[in-house]
């Protein structure tokens, strides 16, 4: 399924909407990864969804590669069937796929794992600024979203985290531009898309880790509360099955990720959904 182009950093042809790297794109990358985890990465120019081609890399079992990046995305997808926005050289588009063993296989807790992750990459870059999360894994910085992931299950225990970062000053359309931000913006300088992907990568292959033991969970749990957004104040949450809004004041998340809300009903929780209130969109 593909063709290398230099030790460790492959591309992938004959493979829907998906064009080779460029020569300069590829050596931005291998400038800026360790040699170590260059074979674990796919490479291309321009594709229409890293999630969808990593969804094509995760049907080999074996496989070495587990991160699928783009320079351009042009159709990536966004939660509940939304799009996301993507430009040229500015913005970070990278697929992880996922293998979790045992117990851990259904990945309840993999959202909490990508949005700590991705909090620490993106606050490693706008330091001493931090990061807030909006549940379940939008990242907010500056008063704006910078960060979005989505999470799509491939099979037993295999998933797809696709993680996209608003890095380089970017060019909102009109629809977002009121509420996205970028890292460079908050950083009030620019920073660099690789900088930001070589730390995403540490931060990522750590929290998912973290996965496996009690410990582990306890901390990623409490780094993910420490950013929760929203606690406290009145929300309302659109239901991801039928649409209905239910609306409480947001009592924090469960130990299982799931969101716990103060309703008429009385305390209710919720597994998926878009969590809207008067401060965060
Ligand atoms: C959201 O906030 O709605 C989630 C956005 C997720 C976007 C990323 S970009 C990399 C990966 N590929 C996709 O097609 N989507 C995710």
């Amino acid at each position: 399924m593909s063709n290398r182009v230099d030790p460790g950093v492959s591309t992938v042809q004959n493979s829907g909407l998906a064009t080779p790297a460029t020569d300069e794109f590829l050596a931005e990358l291998t400038s800026a990864l360790p040699a170590r985890i260059r074979h674990r990465i796919a490479a291309f120019d321009h594709v229409d969804s890293t999630n969808r081609i990593a969804r094509e890399f995760a049907q080999i079992p074996s496989g070495e590669t587990n991160i699928v990046l783009a320079d351009l995305q042009s159709a990536g997808r966004g939660r509940l069937g939304r799009g996301w926005y993507s430009e040229r050289g500015q913005s970070l588009a990278a697929s992880f796929i996922v293998r979790l063993r045992g117990g851990l296989g259904s990945g309840g807790m993999l959202p909490v794992a990508a949005a700590v992750a991705t909090a620490e990459a993106v606050e490693s870059a706008i330091h001493p600024a931090s990061v807030g999360i909006k549940w379940p894994n939008d990242l907010i910085a500056g008063g704006g979203k910078v960060s979005g992931i989505l999470i799509e299950a491939v099979g037993a225990g295999v998933f797809v985290v696709g993680i996209g970062i608003n890095v380089g000053r970017m060019l909102f359309p009109d629809d977002i531009a009121a509420r996205a931000v970028s890292v460079s913006a908050v950083a009030g300088r620019d920073v660099s898309r690789m900088r930001v992907l070589a730390s995403l990568i540490r931060h990522v292959d750590a929290r998912c880790a973290d996965l496996s033991t009690g410990d582990g969970r306890k901390a990623l749990l409490d780094a993910y509360r420490s950013r929760l957004v929203n606690v406290g104040r009145e929300v309302a949450l659109k239901r991801t099955a039928d649409s209905t809004v239910i609306r409480g004041r947001m009592l924090g998340i469960q130990d299982d990720g799931a969101l716990l809300l103060e309703t008429d009903a009385g305390r209710e929780t919720f597994y998926a959904g878009d969590l809207t209130s008067d401060t965060h969109t």
